[in-house]
């Protein structure tokens, strides 16, 4: 492994604003941990990090949104995505939290350290301020309107219509979350990075010094540089995150994107006094797994920072993954499209390898990918079941019922077939190694796959089962291969599966074989007892589909109702209030259109008391001849208002969609003007 003596793997650090999905694993820490798992049983030094990401703006959101404070809703959630990592086998070294102590000060520090060398430039820009609530508005605090594509709920950093990334400034309407109100604009101060001057080092490191990263990475970079890069802004006007720890800092926090990577150093300081032996030797090898969202912050600003600082390594590969959709529509959190890991498994109990294979078999390596139902129980029975449960049982099975789970030896006199199954088992394990070692995972469970392949054909071509009368030597011979094979398999699935690596293990009796077993043949030698067998996975039936098919369903309908932008529901009132109202049954009488006016008509209308004129905006909708007659609700005791000259006694009722169409309240059938409405 070149010149590096350990290997510092770092994951991306999930925001605690809710638990975690099946696109988190998939993305991040599923490969991540096969990675790191492979280079342990290689007997490497190697630490996986992660932790949660408590800072930043949706978190103080939600915070806003519960009636709770932020620290309330990123304990609710490390707590929730740190058990999840743990059922699913994530082998943390340690898991930590951005709002540790260790990594407060880790931030603060790091950022005095930049600020005092003058890796920092300060700027006064023009931001949103709220003056009712007395504060800056960060990106996210404001909505209004998409100058691109008239979406009414753009964010002020993203519109999530169009995708288009946007300036708060750039919004028509702005509003405050906060109070509701029309922000002003006003003065403040912030650091920036100026990533400008860091452009040509990077250019270099990336872009000719790393050539072999993943294509989607480099490109990514590449379009980044080839664009310019520009000063970013390292700190925010709010009162949730680490303060900034030097003059002018009041009220300010370090921007979440700065601290947040941080968290990876203190991670493993928190783990180990020996922290500095992988932060900031030549001889360690950093990786970072992340989502494809997070490469800019990864490859560029993180790096950039760690430059200035100086006395740190940089990363040497950034393998990222593109994203998994699910059944065929992105995962959103807020929406409430996603598969959640704790919800998994209370459908699938302890079948977190059946996801974990799933997941890394349709990985998001280098595009986008679909994960379906229906494709993850064809793979975990197709597969999963009838490939390697399947020989995995066959081959136990028949050495208990043979020879009372006694290994029996290998033969004297092999066949052709024999031996190249043999051999293969050696290019299996290699080309499995080969993949891992490229990050391509894919192509690594697909070849421990076929191990199990191998096995299951060997065993039906041979047909023990039909020699055991006639040639016990030959069934020796051939039980005694299954068994190597799967011995080997037993070390091979650890990476991706652990927890049938683990139970397979224990069936075999397996002693420790670690990966510079792999190939071998004799993992299990002649007169060595193995256990009984034990299911390793079970078929998964299409109700169990079924129902989480329908939970997708039940979600997407919510969306829709919530989608249509029905207005929220007043605040009660009495039935005092509502007697208040004198609502009746009236019938137009006249009907002409208000002179220069497109919206308006004069109506006459026969409220049962008398007859009034009512102006009343349905011209758009309605033509005069053809609603003469027609019986409509109508307010009668709305104060009198002008309307273009007009006085309007009362209102004619009218129900509005989404749209702003238009059309009337008729009763049902007729009846009596001045028929009361209650
Ligand atoms: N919380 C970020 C996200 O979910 C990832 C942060 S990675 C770190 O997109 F490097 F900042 F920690
Ligand atoms: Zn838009």
């Amino acid at each position: 492994m070149d010149n590096f003596n350990r290997t510092l793997v770092t994951t991306a650090l999930p925001y605690a604003n809710g638990p975690v999905h099946i696109g988190h694993l998939a993305g991040v820490y599923v490969p991540a941990d096969i990675y790191v798992r492979y280079l342990k049983m290689k007997g490497e030094d190697v630490l996986l990090i992660g932790g949660s990401d408590e800072h930043g703006v949706p978190i103080t959101l939600k915070a806003k949104n519960e009636g709770v404070t932020p620290q309330d809703i990123v304990d609710r959630y490390h707590g929730i995505i740190k058990k999840s990592f743990e059922d699913f086998g994530i082998g943390f070294d340690v898991y930590s939290r951005t709002t540790s102590e260790t990594h407060k000060k880790t931030a603060s520090d790091f950022f005095k350290t930049l600020h005092d060398k003058g890796e920092f430039i300060e700027k006064v820009s023009d931001q949103y301020y709220d003056a009712e609530a007395h504060q800056f508005l960060a990106d996210r605090y404001i909505t209004g309107t998409c100058p691109h594509c008239g979406n009414e709920g753009a964010y002020g950093d993203q519109c999530e219509s169009c995708g288009t990334s946007l300036n708060a400034t750039d919004l028509k309407n702005p509003i405050s979350v906060i109070s509701g109100s029309v922000p002003v604009v006003k003065q403040t101060k912030h650091w920036y990075l100026p990533l400008d001057k860091h452009e040509p080092f990077l250019k270099k490191w990336i872009l000719e010094d790393h050539k072999e990263w993943k294509a989607n990475v480099y490109g990514q970079c590449k379009s980044w540089i080839d664009l310019g890069l520009q000063p970013r802004a390292v700190s925010r006007d709010l009162d949730w995150g680490v303060p900034v720890p030097v003059e002018g800092g009041d009220g300010k926090v370090l921007y979440v994107w700065f601290d947040a990577p941080i968290g990876y150093i203190s991670a493993t300081k928190e783990l180990t006094n020996d922290w500095e032996k992988y932060w900031k030797q030549d001889d360690t090898r950093m990786l970072h797994f992340i989502g494809k969202d997070n490469i800019v912050f990864h490859c560029i600003v993180f790096p950039a920072m760690l430059k200035a600082e100086g006395s740190y390594i940089l990363p040497e590969n950034v393998p990222a993954n593109e994203f998994l959709n699910l059944e065929g529509d992105k995962i959103s959190t807020s929406r409430n499209w996603a598969v959640w890991l704790h919800e998994y498994l209370e459908d699938f109990k302890d079948q977190q390898d059946s996801l974990r294979y799933v997941l890394t078999a349709n990985a998001p390596e280098t595009k986008d990918n679909d994960f379906t139902w229906k494709d993850f129980q064809a793979r975990h029975n197709n597969e999963l079941v009838a490939i390697l449960g399947n020989f995995v049982n066959r081959t136990i099975v028949l050495t208990n019922k043979y020879y009372e789970g006694k290994v029996p030896a290998l033969g004297n006199e092999l066949t052709e077939f024999d031996s190249s199954t043999l051999a293969e088992i050696n290019v299996i394990c290699d080309k499995v190694a080969d993949s891992l070692d490229q990050f391509r995972f894919r192509e690594a469970v697909k070849e421990m796959m076929n191990l199990a392949r191998l096995g299951n054909k060997y065993l039906a071509d041979s047909e023990p089962w039909k020699l055991v009368k006639t040639d016990a030597v030959r069934v020796e011979t051939i039980m005694n291969i299954s068994l190597q094979i799967t011995a080997n398999l037993a070390v091979l699935m650890e990476p991706f599966l652990p927890f049938s690596a683990a139970k397979l293990k224990g069936m075999i009796n397996g002693s420790d074989c670690t990966w510079e077993d792999l190939g071998k043949t004799d993992l299990l030698v002649a007169d060595h007892f193995i256990n009984k067998p034990e299911l390793l996975f079970a078929k998964i039936e299409d109700e169990a589909i079924q129902k989480q098919l329908d939970k997708l369903e039940a979600t997407k309908v919510a969306n829709e109702v919530a989608s249509k932008t029905v207005s929220p529901a007043k605040e009660n009132i009495s039935f005092e209030d509502f007697t208040k109202m004198d609502v009746r049954v009236g019938t137009i009488l006249e009907a002409e259109k208000v002179a220069k006016t497109k919206k308006l008509l004069k109506l006459t209308v026969d409220t049962g008391i008398d007859q009034r004129t009512v102006v009343s905006g349905i011209a758009e909708f309605y033509k005069p001849e053809d609603i003469i007659g027609k019986q409509v609700s109508i307010l009668v005791n709305l104060a009198p208002r002008k309307i273009r000259g007009i006085e309007s006694q009362g209102m004619i009722l009218m129900a509005e969609d989404a749209d702003g169409s238009l059309a009337f309240i008729e009763p049902s059938k007729e009846i009596k003007s001045g028929s009361e409405v209650r």
